[in-house]
């Protein structure tokens, strides 16, 4: 493994985990250019990093690889989280992997089936709270405290450190550092990571620039938006935050500080896009690129998409937009979009009815 570490762990010497990690092969996930997509909003270099082809399904692995690792490292026992869904799949999954027991909280009735499915699956001590995601993250943070379990939601510094790596392939994958990094937003906390990678590499003298940080949240989910707006530097919390984007319906973001630093310090932007815009971009990159993606996902694109519609951005503009999960994380969602198959009798000339 030293010898020839596997994408991810590449980039061992910027990742603090000493010895072998707990690892899945996580990372090396692909970056498209949005051919088609690109061409209807007059994009030329337009791309999407994949990160629903790591093991989980999500970017969460990233962090969970090193953060699991480093539960071990520091002669943890037990895991837990907080999770509007993907990152209690992840931890599930590296917990496993590492063959520590898991506890995860999620926000009863609204997390996606895939991502309740995982939790399950991969042996984790799931718990669904009447209440919302930032309500589970404080009773989560109140339970390590309380009982020495290691908390692995993304105010653990390490999982950040995992996720700053989809900066770094983003880079090396386009030759360059793109003129814009997109990114959907809910705990805040990838954006921040993508951020202080992107930071490393322009202080170790990889890189001479760095991309304007853009998040985008879902409308009825969204106080870095606001914060932004109002030149605000402590957020205002969403008290009842709601949107059909599940995995970012987050109304008090824990790393919100960071990436209003991040957006600001970049000359980026935040904006925040509707659920039908959300869904138009989920069917878009499905039927347009054959990139299956989340709701959530979808909402870097989709901001992408209103931003080249007011006219604010450049056609040559190197932009690189952060899809976050993948489709199959939510089928709900997905099968409430689209018609049913055709159900017919099992007849040749049934067949070519419908397809007339
Ligand atoms: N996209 C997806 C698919 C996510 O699952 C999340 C966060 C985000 C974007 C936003 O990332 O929180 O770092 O700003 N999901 C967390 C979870 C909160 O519990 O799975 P963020």
């Amino acid at each position: 493994w030293e010898k020839r570490p596997l994408r991810l762990w590449k980039y061992k010497e910027l990742l603090p985990v000493q010895g072998e990690p707990v690892s899945l092969q996580e990372g090396g996930t692909p970056l498209y250019h949005l051919k088609r997509i690109g061409e209807e909003l007059g994009l030329k270099n337009l791309y999407a990093k994949h990160e629903g082809m790591n093991p989980s399904g999500s970017f969460k692995d990233r962090g969970m690889t090193v953060g699991v690792s480093m539960a071990l490292q520091l002669g943890m026992k037990t895991v837990a989280c907080a999770s509007t869904g993907n990152t209690s799949a992840s931890l599930a999954v590296y917990a496993a992997k590492a063959g520590i027991p898991a506890v995860v909280l999620l926000p009863a009735g609204k997390v996606a089936l895939g991502k309740v499915a995982q939790a399950l699956m991969h042996g984790a001590k799931v718990i669904a709270i009447r209440g919302n995601f930032d309500r589970a993250l404080e009773m989560v943070h109140d339970l390590c405290i309380s009982e020495g379990l290691y908390l692995l939601n993304s105010v653990n510094p390490y999982r950040l450190e995992g996720q700053k790596t989809i900066g770094f392939e983003a880079v090396d994958q386009l030759g360059c550092v793109p003129d814009r990094f997109v990114l959907p937003v809910g705990n805040a906390g990838n954006i921040s990571a993508v951020y202080k990678g992107l930071l490393e590499y322009q202080a170790l003298g990889f890189t001479d620039s760095l991309p304007k940080m853009t998040g985008v949240q879902a409308e009825g989910s969204s106080p870095v938006v606001e914060a932004i707006k109002k030149n605000l530097d402590v957020l205002i919390p969403e008290k009842n935050p709601e949107t059909i984007a599940t995995a970012i319906r987050i109304g008090a973001p824990v790393n919100a500080e960071k990436a209003l630093t991040a957006i600001r310090a970049t000359g980026g932007c935040a904006l925040s896009v509707t659920d039908d815009e959300i869904l138009a971009m989920q069917r878009d990159l499905a039927r347009k690129e054959g990139i299956g993606v989340e709701p959530a996902s979808a909402a870097s694109v989709a901001g992408i998409k209103k931003m080249a519609e007011e006219g604010l951005l450049d056609a040559d503009e190197k932009i690189v937009c952060v899809v976050t999960g993948h489709l199959l994380k939510d089928p709900e969602t997905v099968i409430k979009q689209c018609e049913p198959p055709t159900e017919i009798d099992p007849d040749l000339e049934s067949l070519l009815a419908v397809l007339r």
